[in-house]
């Protein structure tokens, strides 16, 4: 591309493309590219415009520092620009930033190396020591209102442990193994997977309601000290002046002194970063002397002395080899690419998940596609898209099947969900075979030694076909099979024994029953207290249970109207598993007795903590304030629940009175 007008049209189309990406992936958490090919356009396109700056356009993507505001949340000015980071991505260019900061600073300069959360940044001000205000980036002069919401992220108290006034920074994040957990309960309920944790979080935090922030349990780590009444001199010094304050502060930071100490420090972290519960998309290197930042000043994008490491992209380019389903415990069917392998963040990856028929479909691979996969966080790959120019024409395009792959049943999709099921429950063996897996997994009946291999086995033999079968096995039974030495045979059956007598709240996780995971468990366990009354309550007496919608109080009730299901319980019950939940009055303490409600700010523990106490110390847990309530928690600011405990008569006691009951409780 040489001639001047070609360079010219590149230009315009890179200013363009980056526009259009950076738009989708600050204002619809959707990036549509991978991070290091759009950081690559925009490389090029700064290269471009650096070498050609009349054709540059006046409001080139390159001059801004991140996306604009999303509509609907209220406008946040900052005073001082909220600045972003210039990235280097190989040791040469650390070692010119190195060459920069020595020539700066006159001698060999200390720098910090932290991790680079990928999560949304936020400026988070408080006033004599409490939470005012939080604020998104945005574009770096205005941002999005968002305190409510970073109010319900429990790692950020609400409280500073000294009353200063202080402006500080840092990334709110979702750990991977949260992100996990959601993402399953989406797809047991059938909703559009979250992309990634990043984009997970950046939806979370930037919702009209918070509530929803809430129920996705988002974390921070904070790592700047923007404006306070005495400036920290150094960058340690920063980090602990905010970890001494209560605010949650990444713990991996080191003080690296000059470059080799550095190279060591991008070393360490290229392979480890890997197995923290957090994604980190590089590094970031801070001149510990902040004095000497502050001199050095900014660009309009980014500070002098300060960079992020970028490390090599993450993902790979492979071919797909063909695409499988497999079905799960609740009969949806996911589709799966088989690669040829790729080396993806040191592992070997051979499958990458593709999601379901909607997503399949729209990226449209086909079996002998070129693919770029990647790994976002999650465990397993996921493809990200399609190169079609190096189709051949040969490729093959994939036909969803409309029946059970499995078992031959039509299969069926519901309104308003992207899964499509097999509607076999009892008759399909991949699903007799996930449910069994789950029946014994570890939040279930806790069966050890009753793995996949374990259930192969049995079904394989015919020994087991459904879970009340496993309380009928004996010994001999296991006697002759595949991998059943005498040994793990008696284990087996001493563990499927003893798992008689878990809770009923374990029982119910293990069913199997739509919805219905281990905290909705718990929640029904405890208020029904036994099965038989579970099983008769009616869809309004369901939905009444505080924490129970209307989707679980319709599904529970739709699964004890179940022939085969009642059959399945009913054998349980004959096979003498247990079918009642320890009541929770039973754990003596100063709680017994109550049922308790907690409303208003609390300041020395978190809402939730308060709760797990109450309930380790004898006490039950509402969540409204009605005539069985007999104690009422009011915090700061605590509203209508309040109200009503007064007008109820209920006892209410504040945050001091009910740290020195629980104190009590814990001596005696
Ligand atoms: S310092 C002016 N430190 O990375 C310097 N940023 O690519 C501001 N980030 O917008 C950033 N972890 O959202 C800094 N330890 C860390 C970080 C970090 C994550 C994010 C932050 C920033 C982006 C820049």
């Amino acid at each position: 591309m040489s001639a001047p007008e070609d360079v010219r049209q590149r230009m315009a189309r890179l200013t363009e493309l980056v526009r259009d990406l950076g738009r989708r992936y600050h204002e619809e958490d959707r990036p549509a590219v991978p991070d290091e090919e759009y950081d690559a356009l925009v490389a090029e396109l700064q290269r471009l415009e650096a070498q050609h700056p009349q054709w540059a356009d006046s409001e080139s993507p390159t001059t801004l520092v991140g996306g604009r505001k999303a509509p609907g949340l209220a406008a946040v000015h900052f005073e001082r620009p909220v600045l972003s980071l210039n990235n280097v991505r190989s040791f040469e260019e650390l070692a010119e930033f190195d060459g920069r900061m020595r020539q700066a600073v006159g001698v060999e300069p200390a720098y910090v190396g932290e991790l680079k959360i990928d999560g949304l940044s936020v400026i988070v001000t408080y006033e004599g020591g409490r939470l005012v205000r939080a604020a998104t980036r945005g574009d770096g002069a205005t941002g999005e209102d968002v305190t409510e919401n970073v109010r319900t992220i429990e790692d950020v108290p609400e409280q500073l442990r000294e009353a200063v006034n202080i402006e500080v920074r840092g990334e709110v994040y979702l750990r991977r193994s949260t992100f996990a957990r959601l993402n399953a309960e989406r797809e047991e309920k059938g909703e559009l997977l979250l992309a990634n944790p990043r984009n997970a979080a950046a939806g979370s935090l930037r919702q009209l309601d918070p509530a929803i922030t809430r129920a996705r349990s988002l974390s921070a780590f904070f790592y700047e000290i923007r404006a306070a009444d005495a400036l920290p001199l150094t960058q340690a010094g920063a980090l602990e002046r905010l970890r001494g304050l209560g605010l949650p502060v990444e713990p991996h930071w080191t003080v690296c002194q000059g470059l080799p100490a550095l190279t060591d420090f991008v070393n360490n972290w290229e392979t480890a970063r890997h197995e923290l519960d957090y994604v980190t998309d590089g590094l970031v290197v801070k001149l510990n002397d902040l004095e000497a930042t502050r001199r050095m000043g900014s660009t309009q994008k980014a500070p002098r002395a300060q960079v992020a490491y970028k490390y090599a992209a993450e993902v790979g380019v492979t071919r797909v080899v063909g695409i499988s389903l497999s079905v799960g415990r609740t009969g949806s069917v996911t589709p799966t690419a088989d690669l040829e392998p790729v080396l993806l963040q040191g592992t070997t990856v051979t499958r990458a998940s593709l999601h379901n028929a909607d997503i399949l479909a729209s990226l449209d691979v086909r079996v002998g596609d070129t693919v770029e996969v990647r790994k976002a966080g999650e465990v397993i790959p996921e493809v990200v898209r399609v190169l079609p120019e190096l189709r051949t024409g040969g490729e093959v395009r994939f036909r969803y099947p409309t029946v059970c792959p499995e078992c031959g049943s039509v299969l069926a999709r519901e309104p308003d969900e992207v899964a499509w099921r097999c509607p076999n429950r009892f008759g399909c063996p991949a699903q007799r075979r996930e449910a069994l897996i789950h029946f014994g997994s570890r939040g279930a009946m806790d069966i050890e030694g009753l793995g996949e291999k374990t259930v192969d086995a049995l079904l394989e033999a015919g020994r087991v076909k459904s879970p009340a079968d496993l309380y009928r096995l004996r010994v001999e039974d296991l006697r002759g099979l595949p991998r059943f030495g005498p040994v793990l045979a008696e284990n087996l059956v001493r563990a499927i024994e003893s798992s008689r007598e878990r809770p009923l709240s374990r029982l119910l996780t293990a069913l199997n029953i739509r919805y219905v995971g281990e905290k909705a468990a718990v929640v029904l366990a405890r208020h029904f207290e036994n099965l038989g009354r579970l099983r008769e309550a009616s869809v309004e007496e369901l939905a009444e249970v505080p924490g129970i919608g209307p989707v679980v109080a319709e599904s529970v009730h739709r699964f004890f109207g179940t022939a085969e299901e009642r059959e399945l319980v009913n054998a349980l019950a004959a096979a003498g598993v247990n079918m009642v939940e320890p009541l929770v009055g039973e754990v003596s303490g100063p709680f017994s007795g109550d049922t308790v409600v907690i409303t208003g700010k609390l300041f020395s523990i978190s809402r939730s903590e308060a709760e797990a106490l109450v309930q380790s110390l004898g006490g039950r847990v509402a969540s409204s304030v009605s005539t069985r309530t007999t104690l009422v928690v009011a915090g700061e600011d605590a509203g209508s629940k309040l109200a009503r405990a007064r007008e109820l008569g209920v006892a209410i006691i504040d945050e001091e009175e009910f740290r020195r009951r629980a104190a009590n409780g814990r001596m005696s």
